[in-house]
């Protein structure tokens, strides 16, 4: 079991990663710029969890510094700066990114230009001294919240160039889906995850769902195969 930190842990997505990993046996701290707010949302998910303390609040420097595996939760607006801070506590460990680069307009959603081709890629760059993946980008926070089980319709997309960091990913992807992640190639086509989620976006106004991404044509185990290779 992992001592993961959720960056961002406040919001819908590192609230929701943040109960399915505690609900597989992970010690979970989430981050917040707030400790204030992050003790709230700790306390409502150990509620949820049925009591216990496998969830703990703290800020984003306290959640880098607990864990040895890091969510990277925060909106793209602000990600160069919370990276830039976590920095040296990130050293040695490693970094799991589902920052989405978005913007909206009249149109919907749309992919941001990044200069370093995508989130991910930026957060290997800054986090030089970590080993970084690129994981969770079209899963609904919606979805992390209100499914009962194991979302079993999906697959989780994991882009790294680091093997051991990708295993890692594909391995906490079992939390949220029953079954390990989907190798998904280097870490530059985390710029196709992260993008492919203003399609989603469109696809959940289009049909009012939460919609996410299921890989056809793998044989049963084959995930699994993957993950432990
Ligand atoms: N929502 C989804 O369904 C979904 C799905 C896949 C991927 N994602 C990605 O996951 C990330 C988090 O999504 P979310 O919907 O949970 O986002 P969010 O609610 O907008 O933000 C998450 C948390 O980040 C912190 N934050 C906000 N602005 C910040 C800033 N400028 N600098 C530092 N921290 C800031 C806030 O926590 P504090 O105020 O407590 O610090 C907030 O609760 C995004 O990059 C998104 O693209 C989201």
């Amino acid at each position: 079991m992992r001592n993961i930190g959720i960056i961002g842990g406040t919001g819908p997505q590192g609230k929701g990663l943040a109960y399915r990993f505690a609900l597989a046996g992970h010690a979970v701290a989430i981050g917040s710029r707030s400790a204030e707010r992050s003790a709230q949302t700790a306390y409502e998910l150990n509620e949820r969890l049925g009591g216990g303390t496998a969830v703990h609040g703290t800020t984003n420097a306290g959640a880098a510094v607990f864990c040895d595996v890091a969510v990277l939760a925060v909106p793209y607006q602000g990600f160069a700066e919370v990276l830039a801070g976590l920095a040296p506590r990130l050293e040695g460990k490693t970094a799991v990114c589902c920052v989405n680069p978005l913007g909206f307009d009249r149109q919907g959603a749309y992919g941001l230009y990044v200069p370093e081709g995508s989130a991910a890629e930026q957060a290997a760059s800054v986090l030089s001294g970590s080993a970084v993946a690129a994981a969770f980008h079209n899963v609904s926070a919606v979805r992390l919240r209100d499914d009962d089980g194991p979302l079993e319709d999906t697959d989780i997309l994991v882009a790294g160039d680091d093997p051991d960091a990708k295993e890692v990913a594909m391995g906490l992807a079992a939390a949220v889906t029953g079954r390990a992640g989907v190798d998904a190639g280097a870490l530059r086509n985390a710029r196709i995850l992260e993008q492919l989620t203003a399609v989603l976006i469109a696809v959940n106004k289009n049909y009012k769902v939460n919609a996410g991404i299921a890989v056809s044509g793998l044989a049963p185990g084959a995930r699994d195969r993957a993950a432990a290779a």
